[in-house]
């Protein structure tokens, strides 16, 4: 089984908005809601890639509700902590005459001490009979930045691996509890090591730097791919993974789909590089689809062989 972590789940409303106005009003021309968070669509993407999944985290009030209803109606599993303040609603209009999109995020329920003591008896019990579990995004207020990395800690301790894709002080407190993979995107990774890169090598390069934190393996995500440090038959191992980068429909939630795509292929114990290949397959096929969350498993397929893997061989130490 895999367990995803979802601490601010929401429900995202898309509203199709042609013309939009600062100062007027508008009527929709389309709508529509779905239960939404980092890792509620890892969720999604991952049982439509058939694989076993649980989505555990935070749910509040009539809105909470629904993020519950949204996802049984989708027959994925879960098993939410449900919190005394209202889940988020996050807006994103979308003005089709112009593409262009404008997004409000609430700021979200705060979670207190009890929610987050009961969150952790939760994760205790359903990781139990979980190999992996995927921690995405952001946290609520109210919770200690170092909660990953209390989570990571727990986790381990149950033998499960561990996933983490989030940013700012979170993650960085995450990487030190020694999560198996992290897999930031290019600007949470400079964060995170505290410096730009300028070129393939300095990515590369920064692999290092953030297994040095305290990541067995490092994923960076980049626009046409990624570069990878992980362990084969138990060595640190750099790759670089690519493909011809297609016109987006929508790029926002690739990154998703990249990590959704590269649990789906750990769990089903494809070799390191065939999970990276599939990662990044399954990213370039949710560009192509209005929505997070959403993949067409047929597609990713028929990209795998677009896919190219290079070992990146370690540069000869000069003597
Ligand atoms: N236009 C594109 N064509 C092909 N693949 C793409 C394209 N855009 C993104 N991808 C794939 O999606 C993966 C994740 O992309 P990216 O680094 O943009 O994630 P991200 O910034 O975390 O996105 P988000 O947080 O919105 O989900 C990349 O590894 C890449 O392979
Ligand atoms: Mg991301």
């Amino acid at each position: 089984m895999i367990l995803t972590v979802t601490l601010n789940a929401a429900i995202d409303k898309s509203l199709s908005v042609p013309s939009f106005r600062l100062g007027r009003r508008h009527r929709t021309v389309e709508q529509r809601s779905t239960a939404g968070g980092k890792g509620v669509n890892v969720a999604r993407l991952l049982a439509s890639l058939g694989q076993p999944v649980i989505a555990t985290g935070f749910v509040g009030g009539a809105t909470g509700t629904r993020i519950v209803e949204q996802l049984t109606a989708e027959s994925i599993l879960n098993g939410f902590v449900h919190i005394a303040e209202e889940s988020r609603t996050n807006i994103s209009v979308l003005d089709p005459t112009t593409g262009e999109q404008t997004e409000i995020n609430e700021r979200g329920p705060e979670v207190n001490e009890a929610e987050v003591e009961l969150f952790i008896e939760k994760l205790a019990y359903l990781a139990s009979g979980a190999a992996i579990c995927v921690l995405a995004g952001s946290l609520p207020r109210g919770v200690d930045p170092s909660f990953y990395a209390t989570l990571i800690a727990e986790l381990k301790r149950l033998n499960v691996v561990t996933i983490v894709d989030s940013e700012g002080e979170a993650m960085k407190l995450a990487v030190r509890a020694e999560p198996t993979v992290i897999s930031p995107n290019m600007a949470e990774a400079e964060e995170l090591v505290g410096h730009e890169f300028n070129d393939r090598e300095e990515q590369v390069g920064a692999l290092a730097e953030l297994r040095g934190l305290g990541s067995k393996e490092a994923i960076i995500t980049l626009p046409d791919g990624c570069v990878a440090s992980v362990l084969v038959d138990g060595k640190a191992t750099e790759h670089r993974v690519w493909i011809e980068p297609r016109e987006a429909v929508a790029s926002v939630g690739a990154g998703d789909a990249f990590l959704a795509g590269y649990v789906a292929a750990r769990y089903g114990g494809s070799s390191p590089e065939e999970c990276l290949r599939y990662a990044v397959a399954c990213g370039a096929e949710s560009t192509q689809r209005l929505g997070a969350g959403l993949i067409d498993p047929k597609g990713v397929d028929e990209l795998l062989s677009e896919v190219e893997v290079e070992r990146i061989e370690a540069p000869a130490r000069a003597l």
